[in-house]
């Protein structure tokens, strides 16, 4: 299959409405979201969504979340809690948190991997919205990587990873946050963040009203989003984590002679610049960081995770997972 490259800068609407036919005609197509590349698939459409799974590689017991143009879309699928549900979309949404509820038993199963349970999210990202609203259905959307892969946050990364295994790709160009949404489970008491991403524990608390958890990977008692239990991306490179800058100069003056990435936030820029592995630390740009290490071939990834990257909640998340898988 030939892979259409779909130029929004260039070709405006009519982009959109390329993209919106082939997904009418069954067939998927890759479209930006303001975290990352998204592989979408019309809800309706189990052949359709069937062929996500293939063309990623992913295990059929991870479900996919369900991409809405707005609340109106979504809450036909919506069992319960409706209260909570809709008061975090009317705070958060368009943006970065996906929403598990428990549907009303018309999802088709093979989107929720047969759960009770389907995670819903309004992208804020322009052409995401259009294109759902052309479509006129709900979209379903994992991350458009290859199972095993960083997340997609360029165009170009899912052409790499899915380039002959889809219809096409629409480029809208560098996503704006970098990580996946934070996925919040509505259905459990309290509220469980499953996994963490930019919208904060603190924040959802506040709209809330009541405290929220955060899943502690590997706590059986405190089940995890079903697609963590798989080993997450990590470079095929060994990430090694400092915390403190003293503790990564001097590692890196022992090896001088290697070739290290190094990524530090912004503030350390002056004393670590100098090293020709330099590159900022943020959430926008860890994935092509991680893509550039295994390309370029680098011999590790050195990452100083001072007290406000552990504060970062995703972007820790993201770097733990790189360091341990
Ligand atoms: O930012 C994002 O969320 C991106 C963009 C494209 O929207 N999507 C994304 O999808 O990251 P994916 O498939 O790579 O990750 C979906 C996560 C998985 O960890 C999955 O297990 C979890 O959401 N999930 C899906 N349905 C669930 C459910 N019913 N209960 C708990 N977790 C669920
Ligand atoms: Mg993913």
């Amino acid at each position: 299959m030939e892979t259409v490259l779909l130029d929004v800068q260039r070709l405006g609407n009519q982009a959109i409405e390329q993209a919106a036919q082939l997904l009418h005609r069954g067939e998927i197509v890759a479209f930006p979201t303001e975290t990352v590349y998204g592989l979408g698939a019309v809800i309706w459409n189990e052949e359709a969504v069937r062929k996500i799974f293939v063309a990623k590689g992913r295990p059929l017991d991870n479900p996919l979340i369900v991409h809405i143009a707005s609340v109106q879309m979504a809450l036909p699928l919506v069992r319960e809690p409706l209260d909570r549900f809709r008061l975090l979309a009317r705070h958060f949404w368009p943006g970065p948190l996906t929403l598990v509820v428990k549907h009303r038993g018309n999802v088709p199963s093979i989107v929720t991997a047969g759960l009770p349970t389907v995670a819903i999210r309004m992208p804020d990202h322009p052409v995401a919205l259009a294109l759902i609203e052309k479509v006129g259905e709900p979209l379903v959307a994992p991350s458009a990587n290859r199972s095993g892969k960083p997340s997609p946050t360029r165009a170009e990364h899912v052409v790499e990873d899915l380039a002959g295994s889809i219809a096409a790709v629409l480029d809208a160009g560098p996503t704006q946050i970098g990580i996946e949404s934070t996925v919040l489970v509505l259905t459990t008491d309290p509220p469980r963040i499953v996994r963490p991403g930019v919208v904060t524990k603190e924040a959802l608390e506040a709209v809330l009203g009541i405290p929220v958890e955060e899943a502690v990977p590997g706590d059986a008692d405190r089940p995890v989003a079903p697609g963590m239990k798989y080993r997450h991306y990590a470079p095929t490179v060994p990430v090694r984590l400092f915390e403190s800058p003293e503790e990564l100069e001097q590692a890196l003056q022992d090896a001088a002679e290697q070739r290290i990435l190094v990524l530090a936030l912004p503030q350390w820029r002056t004393r670590f610049q100098h090293s020709p592995g330099y590159r900022l630390l943020s959430e926008q740009t860890l994935y092509e960081t991680f893509r550039e290490a295994d390309r370029d071939r680098w011999e590790a990834v050195w990452i100083l995770v001072d007290e406000e990257v552990q504060r970062r909640r995703g972007l820790y998340n993201r770097i733990l997972k790189a360091a341990t898988s």
